[in-house]
């Protein structure tokens, strides 16, 4: 079995493995590296002066090696504050209002794809297979191969991929679709995000499609599919049974005093529909006067990207507003919303998954939401809670019995809550087991697994046909 070789931007150091990593990314490719083993080579997390960059820090955990990288202040700024997170997050959210484009970030992320490219040569040996993970790295493969790379290398993307028309009002959205077709696979979390990907290469005008996911530019040939990622499900189903055990369990168990759980649970990030999300739980209890007092909303909310003046503005809007409605509905013995700004450990998250009569997952727009996941596995079968799931996240494809909303509805989705909490647990049992049998169905070994195959298998076949 050929080693792999995984690169991403974030990776989960390892002795900071107890609270959970923020970011489906680092969990899940945990997960399946663990079970495989390998390299892992990211950015360390930290910044210097750009003298001081000294050789990579290896470290080993079970059976992965990582390999980190410091990077910049400049580097830090341009690439992953400036055009990683100011241009191809919103726009791959659909928030071309929030797109911040500059020439001076353009250049950085290419840099600095062109600084882990040459951290990684020295490393490959030559039937390693590559796996690049998320939008921060789309440049990548384009860099290896310039070096003489001729390795397999694979790309997944963590997040949605945009329409067409959103697409192109990115600046150099050429390179940018250009360079992925340095790869040999690429896998897109929905059929959607495959779709409109194909479209984006049919408008460009320069692609070929020759086969079922097979596609041709210029001279080369690459498979483009979709790929849901998974949880590791089993093992957070014991996760959550064993949670009841804990002292936190108990003191939250204590502190709720009757009241029905209600649990929120997203970085701070305006793609994750917070703020509509409170909007509608106030809506909810005005519309709903016998729930006051009878429910409390959880929203853990860990703070994300803080350097980026977008999220900086939000922390302060989501505090404001759930201070704001706690004082216009809240009593002096009920609190309706305890916001909390930290990340939890894995174990704790997955008892308060368990203890909820309902989770509101409502992503504007999201690639996959792996909460959503989480959050089915962690109940109990007996007296499942309900999930209420956003439309517009990669997660709603898979778990239609979820019930699903649109979060821009903030009356619908008040009323999807009052629906929720009331509905009569045979319906709740039957939901819950057909969403747990797609989530045992496809985990995340077997999304690993079908991506790491097609990217080991040699598919090529001749283009037939222009994409249409
Ligand atoms: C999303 C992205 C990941 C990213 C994570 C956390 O899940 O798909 O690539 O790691 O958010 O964001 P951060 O900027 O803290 O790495």
């Amino acid at each position: 079995m050929s080693r792999l070789i995984v690169v991403s931007n974030r990776v989960p150091i390892p002795d900071e493995k107890g609270a959970a990593p923020a970011g489906g990314l680092a969990v899940a490719l945990q997960s399946a590296l663990a079970a495989r083993g390998g390299l892992w080579l990211g950015w360390s997390g930290e910044s210097r002066a750009d003298d001081a960059i000294g050789p990579l820090k290896m470290l080993r955990d079970g059976n992965i090696d990582y390999a980190l990288t410091d990077l910049t202040e400049r580097d830090v700024e341009e690439y992953y504050q400036g055009f990683a997170n100011r241009v191809l997050w919103p726009i791959c959210h659909y928030r071309l209002d929030l797109a911040e484009y500059g020439r001076r970030e353009m250049a950085g992320y290419f840099r600095v794809n062109r600084f882990f490219a040459s951290r990684l040569l020295p490393l490959i040996a030559d039937d390693d297979l590559i796996w690049v993970h998320d939008y921060h790295l789309i440049p990548l493969a384009a860099e290896l191969r310039r070096q003489g790379v001729k390795n397999r290398i694979g790309f997944f993307l963590h997040i949605p991929w945009p329409a067409p028309d959103v697409f192109m009002a990115m600046p150099v959205h050429e390179e940018i679709l250009s360079s992925l077709t340095a790869y040999d696979v690429l896998g897109f979390q929905t059929e959607h995000d495959r779709e409109n990907f194909a479209d984006c290469l049919a408008r460009q005008g320069t692609g070929m499609r020759s086969g079922p996911g097979r596609f041709s530019v210029g001279d080369r040939t690459f498979t483009a599919k979709s790929y849901p990622i998974g949880i590791e499900t089993e093992e957070f189903a014991t996760l959550a049974q064993r949670a009841a055990e804990t002292s936190l369990h108990k003191r939250m168990l204590q502190s709720l005093d009757g009241k029905g759980l209600i649990i929120g649970v997203d970085r701070l990030d305006y793609s994750k529909g917070i703020t509509q999300r409170i909007d509608a739980f106030e809506s909810f209890l005005k519309r709903n006067p016998d729930s006051q007092r009878n429910v409390t909303l959880l929203q853990i909310t860990p703070k994300s990207r803080s350097e980026v003046p977008e999220y900086e503005a939000m922390q302060r809007a989501v505090a404001e507003q759930a201070g704001r409605v706690n004082g216009a509905v809240g009593t002096v013995d009920w609190v309706p919303i305890r916001y909390i700004n930290r990340s939890l450990r894995r174990p704790a998250l997955a008892g308060l998954y368990r203890m909820a009569k309902l989770a509101l997952v409502t992503p504007l727009r999201d690639g996959m939401n792996l909460v959503a996941k989480e959050f089915v596995a962690a109940q109990n079968e007996i007296d499942p809670g309900v999930l209420l799931l956003s439309r517009f996240a990669g997660a709603a494809q898979e778990l239609q019995e979820a019930v699903l909303v649109n979060p821009y509805d903030v009356e619908g989705t008040a009323d999807a809550m009052a629906r929720s909490l009331a509905m009569p647990v045979e319906e709740r049992r039957d939901r819950w087991r057909a969403m747990m049998k797609t989530l045992r169905a496809n985990d995340v070994f077997t999304w690993c697994d079908t991506f790491l195959h097609d990217l080991t298998t040699d598919q090529s076949e001749r283009p037939t046909r222009w994409v249409d």
